[in-house]
């Protein structure tokens, strides 16, 4: 089965790591077992997201120095059942390199159901490693030019290294908004631009940063649930329709 999800979206700050957080807890409640892999060298933020902080002794780049053994840089969460985190390095100077990353999920997927890689932002050396293992990505762009740009050059990079299943989640999605910035006529004019089938619309829900934040997805989790249960659903193969059409 093609597990290996990245997610990625060339501009920062569109949602990605938020994405790949509450996926996998949706993954997991729909009884699968899923490792989150962070790849924001230098910038990591899922070990705050899953409350995980304090558990992280070890990350990718200690496993790839010989500090530890991969699988002891695998950490379990303690709020949700089947759900794993292998966090990125603190500091940029350990980056990954794409053979030796991909060796590694290579020689974990098949432990899991899903392994979903958060990638950095921007088009370098760090999200090529992170999609070079990835057997499907999911690009997450914001209604607005500048970041559907970055989605166009993601898709192109990605398909560049051979990774044709693609599929686009609109994320922060707010239809008054929308319409007042009048950047476009409507979504269709950004799937267009994106030439990427659409599988999630994520509404803008303040509650979903609060959560994140405080790293309470796996526990207090209600808000734009949903889309990120039909998300998962569709990520499966089954046929749902959007949970959410703004
Ligand atoms: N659907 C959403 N509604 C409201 N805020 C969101 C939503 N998705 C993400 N955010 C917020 O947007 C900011 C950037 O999200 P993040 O996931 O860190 O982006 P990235 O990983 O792409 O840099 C965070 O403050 C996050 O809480
Ligand atoms: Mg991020």
């Amino acid at each position: 089965m093609d597990n290996v999800i990245v997610v990625a979206s060339g501009k920062g700050g569109t949602g990605k790591s938020t994405v790949c957080v509450c996926l996998s807890v949706a993954l997991v409640k729909q009884g699968k077992k899923v490792l989150l892999i962070d790849c924001d060298c230098g910038m990591r933020g899922l070990d705050i997201m899953l409350d995980m902080e304090q558990d992280i002794l070890f990350d990718a780049s200690d496993a790839v120095c010989g500090n530890c053994s991969f699988n002891e840089a695998i950490y379990k969460s303690k709020n949700n059942e089947n759900l794993y985190l292998l966090a990125a390095p603190f500091d940029t100077e350990n980056e990954l390199s794409p053979q030796v990353f991909k060796q590694f999920v290579d020689s974990v997927k098949n432990d899991f159901d899903f392994v979903i890689i958060d990638s950095p932002a921007g088009i370098g050396s760090g999200f090529i490693t992170a999609a070079t293992p990835a057997d499907r990505a999911l690009i997450v762009t914001n209604a607005e030019p500048t970041s559907v740009r970055g989605g166009v050059k993601v898709r192109r990079i990605l398909e560049s290294l051979g990774l044709y299943d693609i599929r686009l989640i609109i994320n922060r999605f707010d239809r008054k908004v929308f319409n007042q910035l009048g950047f476009y006529n409507d979504l269709d004019d950004v799937i267009d631009e994106l030439q990427t089938r659409l599988i999630a619309l994520v509404p803008f829900d303040i509650r979903i940063s609060v959560i994140m934040q405080r790293g309470i997805a796996g526990l207090n989790w209600s808000a734009a649930s949903s889309v990120f249960d039909c998300l998962a659903r569709r990520l499966e193969g089954q046929r749902v329709p959007l949970a959410y059409r703004g």
